[in-house]
């Protein structure tokens, strides 16, 4: 399934018609759209040796929703199937029907597994939270948990979030029944039992504002370092990554790097960037440069594994339900067009920065005997952005740029390339950005064909 664009392209064909009526010089020619499909994220990913995953629920994965999730991304999480209540909502009553579903999916699909969650203080069943336990029968309780389910799945999944958010804000320990009865080594018991039951399943804690160096962080890296030192089996740290708009975590590549440095994979396992409702286009740029941010981080560090999405589609988000009045924080809309934060992804991941949807526009202000002005102007249509772009044409009667403004341009023979300064990168969706240049002519100065991308 790839985004459908034809609207996108009737919509850009309006906009420009609207600027060349106001334009000095009449002709205007539009950029060649793009022609060929951008490859799905997936493949991209691959190219950068990345992960890039999504967040499913298992009953939806057919049509559109299936298509997505098994052609964008080479990673699933189940949402919610493999928790607690939702594996044993009865004592010693196991229901893996939404669990297996999701494995079978991601193995016909060629997909890799998280699975999340074996250990945390949210999304228990009834039967264990309200029940009186002591402290040897909860551990016992807890053991034969992760030892059935890690079990069930041995040498299926690529990776297991084993401790879900162990920490508070300010980097103690996050009272639970699991803390409050087992102490804080429940953790080291828990991934020890999880790596006897399935030695091949990398294995996380994972934690939520722990993005950025912080004092959060900084316990899970406290954590991670005496556990390694104690020869405790830790594989890895999720990065949950659940952002506000225009909150990127500036520390976040530090962040990832200073886990890698002490020998441990990261992941960024539930990324979604809510905002305020209603979104805007000027709100979908921003995130789509918020979205290019963190996986820009997570591909420029080696160990950084990927990136996981927490739902690939604004229908099958958490974010409305949890969080008043915010919501549109995934890639996808809730009809399954892509936003500018899937192309962003796209982006980080290496795909060009398409021209579909975005167009470059040549026009000659102003010409006299031997010189002229020329000016080019990046338009992009409403749900499409850039956050960098490359203009370029060939001159057919010998001109030349002698001097741009707003971009840095480069001639070689008749081929001229400009790309953006370092301000003005962004084109937002729905809107634009030229530059301008001076350049020579004789003869004739027609306008060239301009290429964007
Ligand atoms: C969320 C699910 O997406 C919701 O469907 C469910 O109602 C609550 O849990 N951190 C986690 C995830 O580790 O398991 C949570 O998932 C979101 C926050």
């Amino acid at each position: 399934m790839t985004p459908s664009r034809t609207p996108l392209r009737t919509r850009l064909r309006t906009l420009l018609t609207g600027a060349a009526a106001t334009a000095t010089t009449a002709t205007l020619l539009l950029a060649a759209p793009a022609t060929a499909a951008d490859p799905p994220l997936r493949d991209l990913a691959t190219t950068k040796a990345k992960v890039i995953g999504t967040a499913v629920t298992g009953s939806k994965l057919t049509a559109t929703y299936g298509d997505l999730a098994g052609t964008q991304f080479n990673s699933l999480t189940p949402g919610n199937a493999m928790k607690w209540e939702s594996v044993e909502p009865t004592r010693g009553t196991y229901n893996w029907t939404e669990a297996d579903q999701i494995v079978a999916f991601a193995q016909a699909h060629n997909q890799q597994v998280r699975g999340h969650t074996l250990v945390w203080h949210n999304q228990n069943p009834a039967w264990l939270t309200n029940g009186t336990w002591t402290p040897a029968q909860l551990g016992t309780l807890l053991q034969d948990h992760i030892t059935t389910e890690v079990t069930r799945y041995k040498g299926k999944l690529a990776a297991w979030d084993v401790v879900n958010e162990p920490f508070n804000e300010d980097g103690t320990y996050r009272p639970t029944i699991w803390s409050d009865n087992l102490g804080t080594d429940y953790i080291a018991k828990a991934l020890t039992w999880a790596r006897a039951a399935d030695p091949t399943a990398k294995l996380y804690v994972n934690d939520y504002n722990v993005e950025g160096v912080n004092a959060k962080s900084t316990a899970l890296y406290n954590l991670v370092k005496s556990l390694k030192e104690r020869g405790i089996p830790i594989d890895g740290v999720g990065l949950q990554a659940h952002l506000i708009l225009g909150q990127y975590p500036s520390s976040l590549q530090q962040n990832i790097q200073r886990f890698a440095d002490l020998g441990v994979d990261v992941a960024i396992t539930e990324l979604d960037i809510r905002m305020q409702l209603p979104s805007t286009d000027a709100k979908l740029t921003q995130q789509a440069v918020d979205y290019k941010a963190v996986v820009d981080a997570c591909v420029a560090v080696t160990r950084c594994v990927g990136v996981t999405v927490w739902g690939f589609t604004d229908s099958d988000s958490w974010v409305p339900d949890v969080f008043d009045g915010y919501g549109a924080a995934t890639p996808y809309t809730e009809n399954f067009t892509p936003k500018p934060a899937y192309y962003a992804i796209a982006q980080s991941f290496g795909g060009t920065p398409s021209a579909e949807g975005c167009a470059a526009t040549y026009s000659v202000p102003s010409q006299w005997n031997t010189g002229f002005t020329g000016q080019v102007t990046i338009t992009c249509s409403p749900g499409r952005s850039l956050s960098s772009w490359k203009v370029s044409w060939t001159y057919g009667a010998g001109q030349r740029v002698t001097q741009a403004w707003n971009a840095t341009c480069a001639q070689a023979g008749a081929s001229v390339t400009c790309v953006n300064a370092s301000y003005n990168g962004t084109v937002p969706s729905g809107g634009s950005v030229s530059f301008g240049f001076n350049g020579t002519w004789s003869g004739n100065n027609p306008v060239p064909t301009v290429t964007l991308g």
